[in-house]
């Protein structure tokens, strides 16, 4: 039976079966040293035998080979305890080794801090990178949050529901990517933005509280808090007002923090509530950084920005804009303002910051067929196109849709403030390069032409 690393400190004189890596190997003549490392932590080996077969195969170390070690687990003296490890108060002497596999000289340090080395090579190994503390942790740490999220939720009567990545498109103001269909020729897929009409069709359909871990899709530039997939912690409910979305999110939020990140203190609790005016005068952003010390790096402020205008002019395409999104709820003294000022319309909408960055969003929905269509006209959207890109939409509303609303933590740049990184690629698994790479598996790739025939796709020089 194996023994994780963690608890030999418990097993004292008895014999342990370790499995794991060769973290470091120090010769000190005639008695060799290596921690080894599995997933649980570290521990100092000893080959001090004098069987000359052991001896040898221990020469044979490297870091990086993966073991199998018997031997006993031996209490260090007092003044050899190290208090960097979890397990520095005992050590193993080794009896039995097998190696059981061998590894090449890795192409940077992962005993040390990564974040130093050059990312894009960090990337292509990014399987060497987890094994890194600092990654690794930050994977551990995502997971734990994950793991509460769907604790919380599911506590307070939501039921989990995957929604379809393959798709059609649903506006969040990115471009979308795009997926070719092999049995209909000719037309394509959207990949999601986000699940936005498919979170709103489910209230449609009777799920009074819906969420997800979402992965959604936009083709936009990287940059240290955007990546071209990310994942959102996706929320919606039925018969509530913008308050109750609040209320339950924030709750949600303290509780992540308080039980996975407790050495973190909250500036104000309550969230502070900002209205957009007085943010924009105040702060000169609609994500305000509220800290009272930025250079603690266990503060976390949050704070909410309400009152978001319904609209912003594009001065690039010349038209108006959704703040939020087109399916998003007027406020209702300002729904005499549509046709004639609508650029003053506020909006039940919400954001929430974090430090400085937009960590969620969300609005109370439309759920009125008139209304909808009048909001595309606002948009400029023809009769025709939005019959044909939303006419599921209206058509669900005239089935008594439920008033509803919610909200979308952007969850990687959540793990990231808690984890206290720099930017979202440090606690995403597999991340992508500012320019949509995925350096390890080699994409975006080229295909042979039987496969894109297949699609019905030629590429055209
Ligand atoms: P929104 O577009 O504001 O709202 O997205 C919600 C949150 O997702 C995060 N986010 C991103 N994180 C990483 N990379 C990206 N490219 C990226 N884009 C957005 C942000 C943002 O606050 N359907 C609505 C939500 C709703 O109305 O319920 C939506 O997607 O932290």
């Amino acid at each position: 039976m194996r023994t994780l690393i963690k608890d030999t400190i418990n097993k004292v004189g008895e014999e342990v079966l370790l499995k794991g890596w060769v973290h470091t190997r120090r010769d000190m003549g005639k008695i060799i040293f290596i921690d080894l490392r599995d997933s649980s932590g570290l521990i100092q080996v000893v080959f001090a035998s004098k069987d000359p077969e052991l001896v040898a195969e221990a020469n044979k170390l490297r870091s990086e080979f993966v073991l199998a070690i018997t031997g006993e687990v031996k209490a260090r003296p007092e003044k050899m305890v190290n208090p960097k490890i979890a397990t520095g108060t005992v050590e193993i002497l080794v009896k039995k080794l097998e190696i059981l596999n061998e590894a090449k000289t890795l192409p940077f340090e992962i005993d040390k801090d990564t974040s130093v080395v050059n990312e894009e090579l960090r990337m292509k190994y990014r399987y060497l990178d987890i094994r890194s503390e600092r990654v690794k942790n930050n994977i551990i740490l995502r997971s734990k949050i994950t793991r509460e999220v769907r604790n919380f939720l599911n506590d307070k009567g939501f039921f989990e529901i995957e929604t379809p990545y393959l798709t059609k498109g649903t506006p969040e103001g990115a471009r979308e990517y795009i997926v070719p269909s092999r049995v209909q020729p000719g037309k394509f897929y959207v990949l999601p933005q986000s699940p936005q009409q498919f979170k709103q069709l489910l209230m449609v359909g009777g799920i009074e509280k819906y969420f997800q871990v979402a992965r959604c899709f936009r083709d936009e530039d990287s940059r240290g808090d955007r990546q071209p997939e990310f994942t959102q912690i996706d929320m919606e409910m039925s018969f509530v007002g913008q308050e109750d979305v609040m209320q339950l999110t924030e709750e949600m939020i303290i509780e992540i923090v308080k039980k996975i990140t407790p050495e973190k203190t909250i500036t104000k609790i309550p969230f502070p509530i900002l209205t957009y005016q007085e943010a924009m005068e105040k702060y000169k952003t609609d994500k305000p950084d509220l800290r009272e010390d930025k250079d603690n790096p266990n503060e976390l402020a949050f704070c909410w920005v309400v009152d978001f205008p319904l609209f912003e002019w594009s001065e690039s395409d010349k038209k108006l804009n959704s703040s939020h999104h087109p399916f998003t709820m007027p406020q209702k003294e300002d729904l005499n303002l549509l046709d004639e000022h609508p650029l003053d319309a506020k909006a039940y909408a919400y954001d929430i910051a974090l430090n400085g960055y937009e960590v969620g969003g969300g609005s109370i929905r439309i759920h009125d067929r008139n209304l909808q269509s009048k909001i595309f006209r606002i948009l400029g959207v023809g009769k025709d196109e939005a019959e044909e890109r939303f006419g599921h939409m209206f058509e669900a509303f005239s089935y008594g849709a439920p008033p509803h609303g919610g909200l979308a933590l952007g969850f990687d740049r959540l793990v990231m403030l808690l984890a206290g990184e720099p930017n979202i690629r440090e606690i995403i698994p597999f991340p992508k390069t500012a320019d949509a790479r995925d350096l390890m598996m080699g994409a975006p790739s080229e295909l042979p032409k039987e496969v894109l025939k297949d699609v019905h796709i030629k590429i055209v020089e």
